[in-house]
């Protein structure tokens, strides 16, 4: 060997364990310390020493993710060790019975479980020999599953090689192939933009993508992988969370969310608390995963057919259900924008049983292509208004008509129009049309406006459709003789009505300009006018300029607080409110405008607060200067922890970086804001 080849070959080494190193730390401690920039630059350099040499080349070298030749089709190949199924639990008294089974077999009193997120992606067996991947495999049937390899080996994600010296000669691992949810956003615009079909959801985009002919085309798609089972190697650690603990040292990226717990109790708390944190996290899961810890025990109870007695997936209800449209019928909002939703056979999603969906407008549902008749996929997250992802026209037994917007308002037949730029269609009724006046009212009257208690949807429609109230001021100047007259109102709610009438009559400037129902003018943004105007008559007299001095208000925001006091009948319901004995107080001065005292820091926020909503307590910070990120680093200023704090504070810990609780939040923005 020459002595350039020697010197070739020692840097490409150093090269391929720096790369290494850092992908490691990306993918499995989730702690990159070079910027993506950076790595690239590193894969260029080698890129670049190895066209040089090729003979140096190897199939371990992490310049080879980029995909090989398209092949014909896959391979089948057989699993050495079956790759099983998990039997279900749908309730608690499913998993408590699990907890018993395991109990009485074992004949102990506490069982300590290893309980994971249930990935929602597809099931892959790695092999390694001599520390290099040289199988990947999908499930199939269990017995048999097709040689994917060469797609596999393009996924960052999942180690060529593995790391250490202790290693097994033969290592198998089982985990899942998914795609985040980002990744999948990410994916889904990238093809909509070259007018490529999208996927529907990630776990299809994760296997479509897997499943490709040509491993240069996953190479380019976001997927992702977690290790969750170690099969086939000698002298493993004796419990299952040790194992978890080896194999991420190995290189194996593991869920940062899976925890050892102590029996049933210990069961349902980490299911509840996986089940909070659903939303947040970047990924899909569909459940949880519970397995005994011990690999002794676990042999012990051994299998029932094709599923281990010695775990359990325990499902979270579906959020994805399909059911039959009925109709769309249009909700006019308070601004007048008008919204189709879909009227569905009932269907339990999500844990709830839903009957109406957001549609949102009529470019949607265009580009759904949904039709009244549809059979539609309905989801609901979490708390999230339930909406539907698409129809499903194959199933249409005939044809059905397309569904377009009405050119009237169907409330008060006004003319509809459309603005430019706009997506929503707008009843030009104003407050005209009563349904305008209605939800101008519910907003009025909601907890962070005027507050007031006894003003329910019901009560309020019968208000405008009795022409007993016309804007918010006449709610004022209801007797308690006309309020006991209507329908589902006593005497003693009338009664407590106008006391809470009475009750509502002080309010802060804030609530008060929030409760007008300005357009674009939210209750932070309210907040912010108060404080900087502090009466309603200079707030009233500001120009366009005036108005977009104030922090966060843009030209937008401006032009429509500005166009609201041009009103003579905003201004008219204004004074008739204070004749009528609204009182306001003046917001408590903020910081002095410019002035920003956090400028410099950076402030993470985990777990939920009580006094204010994570996005409140992120414009607060950032208003007085500071930056709110979404991972904690050596560079946080201070980890703000709220109740059920996710990995984020273990991270903190980690770092040495400070925490807060909730209380020290709010002394800090007291402090700031006097
Ligand atoms: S353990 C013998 N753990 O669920 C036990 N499976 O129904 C083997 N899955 O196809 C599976 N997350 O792809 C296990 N944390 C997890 C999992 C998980 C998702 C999938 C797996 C398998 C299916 C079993």
């Amino acid at each position: 060997m020459s002595d350039r080849q020697a010197a070739a070959r020692q840097r490409i080494e150093q090269l391929r364990g720096s790369l290494r190193e850092h992908n490691y730390r990306y993918y499995v401690l989730d702690d990159p310390v070079i910027s993506d920039a950076e790595y690239d630059r590193l894969l260029r350099d080698l890129e670049a020493l190895e066209r040089e040499h090729p003979e140096l080349v190897t199939a371990d070298s992490p310049t080879q993710r980029v995909g090989a030749e398209p092949a014909e089709g896959f391979e089948t190949v057989a699993h050495r060790i079956p790759m099983l199924s998990l039997g279900n639990a749908f309730s608690a008294d499913e998993v408590r019975e699990f907890d018993r089974r395991v109990r009485d077999t074992l004949d102990i009193e506490t069982v300590d479980y290893s309980a994971e997120p249930k990935l929602d992606g597809v099931a892959i067996a790695l092999r390694y020999e001599s520390g290099k991947l040289v199988l990947a495999a999908t499930r199939g049937d269990g017995r048999r599953g097709e040689d994917v390899t060469a797609n596999v080996r393009t996924i960052r994600a999942v180690p060529l090689r593995l790391r250490g010296d202790r290693l097994p000669d033969v290592l198998e691992v089982r985990g899942e192939i998914f795609m985040t949810r980002s990744g999948f956003a990410e994916l889904n615009q990238r093809l909509a933009d070259a007018g490529d079909k999208t996927f529907v959801n990630p776990r299809n985009a994760a296997s479509g993508s897997l499943r490709q002919l040509d491993s240069a085309i996953t190479a380019n798609r976001p997927l992702h992988f977690f290790c969750y089972q170690a099969a086939d190697a000698e002298d493993l650690p004796e419990r299952h969370s040790e194992i978890l603990a080896l194999l991420r040292e190995f290189g194996f990226p593991v869920s940062p969310e899976a925890r050892t717990v102590q029996g049933l109790d210990g069961l349902i708390e980490y299911y509840e608390w996986i089940g909070q944190r659903r939303d947040q996290l970047d990924y899909d899961i569909d459940g949880v995963v519970y397995k005994v810890d011990d690999l002794d025990q676990q042999q012990e109870l051994g299998f029932v057919s094709r599923a281990p007695r010695w775990a359990l997936a325990h499902k979270f209800p579906a959020q994805e259900e399909v059911t039959r449209l009925k109709s769309i019928e249009v909700q006019v909002g308070r601004t007048g924008a008008l919204t189709p939703v879909a009227r569905l056979e009932p269907v339990f999603v999500g844990g709830v049983t839903v009957t109406n969906a957001t549609l949102h407008n009529a470019d949607e549902v265009r580009r759904k292509d949904v039709r009244p008749g549809d059979y539609v996929v309905v989801r609901r997250a979490g708390d999230v208004i339930p909406e539907i992802v698409r129809s499903i026209p194959e199933r249409r037994e005939k044809e059905l008509p397309e569904w377009h917007m009405p050119e009237t308002c169907p409330e008060c037949g006004s003319a509809v129009e459309q603005v430019e730029g706009e997506a929503a269609a707008r009843c030009t009724g104003g407050l005209v049309c009563p349904a305008q006046r209605r939800r101008a009212l519910e907003h009025f009257v909601s907890r962070a406006a005027m507050d007031i208690d006894g003003l329910g949807e019901k009560v309020i429609a019968q208000l405008v459709e009795q022409d007993l109230v016309h804007s918010p001021a006449d709610l004022f100047l209801l007797d308690r003789d006309t309020l006991a007259g209507l329908e589902r109102m006593g005497e003693k709610s009338a009664d407590n009505l106008i006391q809470s009438l009475e009750n509502s009559k002080r309010v802060t400037l804030g609530q008060l300009l929030f409760a007008l129902g300005i357009r674009e003018v939210g209750a932070v943004t309210a907040q912010a006018l108060a404080r900087h105007f502090g009466t309603l008559d200079a707030l009233a007299q500001a120009s366009v300029e005036d108005l977009e001095a104030v922090r966060d208000v843009g030209p937008v925001v401006a032009r429509h607080v500005h166009a609201f006091f041009e009103e003579a009948h905003n201004r008219e319901v204004i004074d008739k409110l204070l004749a009528a004995g609204v009182e306001y107080e003046p917001e408590k001065a903020a910081a002095a405008a410019g002035e920003r005292p956090l400028d410099g820091c950076t402030y993470v926020l985990t777990g939920s607060l009580s006094s204010l909503t994570r996005s409140q307590a992120k414009q607060r910070l950032e208003a007085l200067g500071a930056r709110v990120t979404g991972s904690v680093s050596k560079n946080t200023t201070a980890v703000i922890a709220g109740d059920n704090p996710g990995s984020k504070l273990d991270r903190a810990r980690e770092l040495g970086v400070e925490l807060l609780d909730e209380a020290a939040l709010e002394s800090l923005l007291e402090s700031h804001q006097g």
